[in-house]
């Protein structure tokens, strides 16, 4: 799958947030190496701090599906921004736990920008399983 085709899975999966108090929908859409797509997107709740983000509802939908953490070919990120979408850092650290190092990562927005990066540019230096 290309770049763009992930992408637009992850615009498909930004449609189904839930996001009654920011109104700031973010899909995720995760390539496995076994060929599916895998749909993320933000779940918030009235408790705010519960939120969940669209990039972690991604890969733990995941591995709650049974894949493991060398699974995965690719994350694409969208939102309704300038740039490309920007991980936050709680979910930077989980895109290295699950992803892995190098990991590619694709940020997008609805205006047909596609920014490439990875894990280990998102979060350098990061502490990840090996430091344990
Ligand atoms: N959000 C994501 O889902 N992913 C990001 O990369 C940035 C922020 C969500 C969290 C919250 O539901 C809303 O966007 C506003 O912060």
């Amino acid at each position: 799958m290309t770049v763009q085709e992930l992408m637009e899975e992850a615009k498909k999966a930004r449609e189904k947030a839930y996001v009654p108090y920011s109104h700031f929908k973010v899909g995720a859409a995760l390539e496995t190496k076994d060929g599916q797509i895998i749909h993320g997107c933000n779940v918030e709740n009235a408790s705010y701090g519960l939120s969940n983000c669209a990039e972690r509802s991604a890969f733990f939908s995941a591995l709650s599906q049974g894949y493991k953490p060398q699974d995965f070919l690719r994350l694409a990120i969208v939102g309704d921004t300038v740039e490309g979408c920007s991980p936050c850092g709680a979910c930077r650290q989980v895109i290295f736990e699950l992803g892995g190092e190098n990991f590619p990562v694709a940020l997008g927005n609805l205006h047909g920008i596609i920014q490439e990066t990875t894990s280990t540019e998102l979060l350098p230096g990061a502490f990840g399983p090996k430091d344990l």
